[in-house]
């Protein structure tokens, strides 16, 4: 694994976000949502976007985040707390984008990413805010990148058969 040296901080307004490249066409959206979205879902307080950089202007990689809640559909349960699975959704925090300059994959920056959001996951939502899970919809080819990171599949018949799969990662099993 090629060795890059970066850190995670959080998208600035000052920063330009030209010239982040995502490869194929399928990809697009994730660089026209840094490029035109992140920046204003950010200051309206909907997804908070943690961004990647090698110097302060050339951002690699990023991760938005937003509050979120999981069905999970009988397909898991919390053995520590039988009473909240009678709860049609419990708490969770979205990991809405993310994506990694395809110049820079393979290099870790992405289970980087993941873990910090996590960490930031634990110690400030999770500590003071009730917030069980961690949920991605992933696309076929991201889902054995999240089962790498501890996440698992949504094991309910709706969710096989979905386009994107439903995955989570249970915060307290984490401890
Ligand atoms: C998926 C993505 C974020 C991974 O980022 P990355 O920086 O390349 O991943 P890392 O280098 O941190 O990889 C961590 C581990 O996952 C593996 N991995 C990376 N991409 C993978 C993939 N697509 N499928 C399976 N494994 C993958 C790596 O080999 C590495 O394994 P190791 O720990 O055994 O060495 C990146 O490939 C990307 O931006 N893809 C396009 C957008 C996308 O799919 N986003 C996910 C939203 S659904």
């Amino acid at each position: 694994m090629p060795e890059i040296d970066f850190y995670i901080r959080k998208l600035d307004v000052s920063d330009t976000v030209q010239n982040f490249k995502v490869g194929s066409q399928e990809y697009l959206p994730l660089k026209t949502f840094l490029q035109k979205q992140a920046k204003h879902f950010q200051q309206s307080s909907i997804a908070q976007t943690y961004v990647a950089v090698t110097d302060e202007k050339n951002i690699i990689g990023y991760v938005t985040l937003t509050c979120s809640e999981i069905d999970l559909q009988n397909g898991y349960e919390l053995a520590d707390c039988s009473h909240a699975n009678n709860y049609e959704f419990l708490p969770a925090v979205k990991i809405a984008r993310l994506a990694v300059d395809n110049r820079f994959r393979n290099c870790g920056i992405g289970a980087t990413l993941i873990d910090y959001a996590i960490a930031l996951i634990q110690d400030n939502i999770a500590a003071n805010v009730g917030c069980r899970f961690i949920v991605t919809d992933a696309k076929n080819e991201a889902v054995s990148f999240y089962e790498k990171q501890g996440f698992v599949l949504l094991d309910s018949a709706g969710n096989h058969a979905a386009e994107h799969l439903l995955m989570f990662l249970d915060l307290v099993r984490l401890r």
